[in-house]
């Protein structure tokens, strides 16, 4: 008889309980019989490097890094993707055999994959408002300015860190970083990206209401099972559609899946499923 051996993969972050990607990562192994697992590990604060060593000697192949952990993943990595090495993050660490780490940030792309594949939005020509400047930000700069949107403008409660990752990013086209107060002259955005971890404590970044016109669209990064203070008010304010970041999480799941398996795999009936 085959012996089959299934293959360690995990989400490490702290706190971890109520991740969905180990339900999101069992759909696509159902999808081909893949045979691998995928649990939820908490991180330790202070020992995040053992955690790493720890799993790796348990036979880990594959790890998810989620908050607070993706600064530390992208030092520890031997070798980074072009997205993870600008973003200054690792969403995604790859246990090769040859014994080196991989690191990859697969973030951004979920993220574009869900607003142009799944939501068909031509991104093109847009004007962007990305809220936040945090690590959430840093993950999805690239590749939005790489669908060659017009112009995008960073707003942030500590304004300093907006400007500074906008000076990071100039390279890639039209970027301005500044204060929420300093969105009052700016003329209507046709996306605004909620980055911030403001929806963590039920609060709207202070955006004024000019930000909007009835032709923009909203998206959380974040995914509640109610919706976020953000998508109430940009639903009040009558923007033409306002989205969570579910679509987000799971692409970006997907992206991850292929790195380590080599595979692709389906994510409409996933994102179904858990609609
Ligand atoms: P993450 O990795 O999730 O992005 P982070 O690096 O701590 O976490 O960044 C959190 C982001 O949310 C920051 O842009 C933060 O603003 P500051 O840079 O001023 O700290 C933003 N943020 C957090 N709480 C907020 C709130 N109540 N209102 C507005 N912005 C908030």
């Amino acid at each position: 008889m085959k012996t089959v051996i299934i293959e360690k993969y995990a989400v490490i972050g702290n706190p971890i309980e109520h991740s969905k990607s180990p339900l999101i990562h069992g759909m696509f192994a159902q999808q081909v019989d893949d045979a691998m697992s995928y649990d939820t590990l908490l991180g330790d604060l202070d020992a995040f490097e053992d955690n790493i060593t720890t799993f790796k000697q348990q036979g880990g192949k594959g790890l998810n890094v989620t908050v607070p952990f993706k600064e530390q993943a992208w030092e520890l990595a031997d070798e980074l993707s072009d997205y993870a090495q600008r973003a200054g993050a690792v969403n995604t660490l790859c246990f090769r055999d040859d014994g080196t780490l991989y690191g990859a940030n697969t973030d951004g792309v979920g993220l574009l994959h869900d607003l142009v594949v799944n939501y068909k939005l031509v991104l093109e020509g847009k004007r962007v408002l990305l809220l936040g400047a945090g690590g959430a930000s840093k993950g999805v700069v690239q590749p939005l300015m790489e669908a060659h949107i017009k112009t995008l403008v960073i707003a942030n409660r500590t304004p300093e860190r907006a400007t500074q990752l906008a000076l990071d990013f100039a390279d890639l086209g039209s970027i301005r970083g500044g204060s929420f107060n300093e969105l009052r002259d700016q003329a209507p955005f046709d996306l605004i990206i909620n980055a911030t971890a403001a929806s963590l404590h039920g609060i709207m970044p202070p955006i004024p209401e000019s930000c909007l016109f009835e032709d923009s669209i909203c998206y959380d990064l974040m995914y509640a099972s109610r919706p976020t203070a953000f998508e109430y008010w940009c639903e009040d304010q009558g923007a033409a559609l306002v989205l969570n970041g579910l679509g987000m999480l799971v692409e970006q799941a997907a992206a991850s899946y292929e790195i380590w398996r080599g595979r692709m795999p389906l994510t409409t009936p996933v994102l179904e499923s858990l609609q």
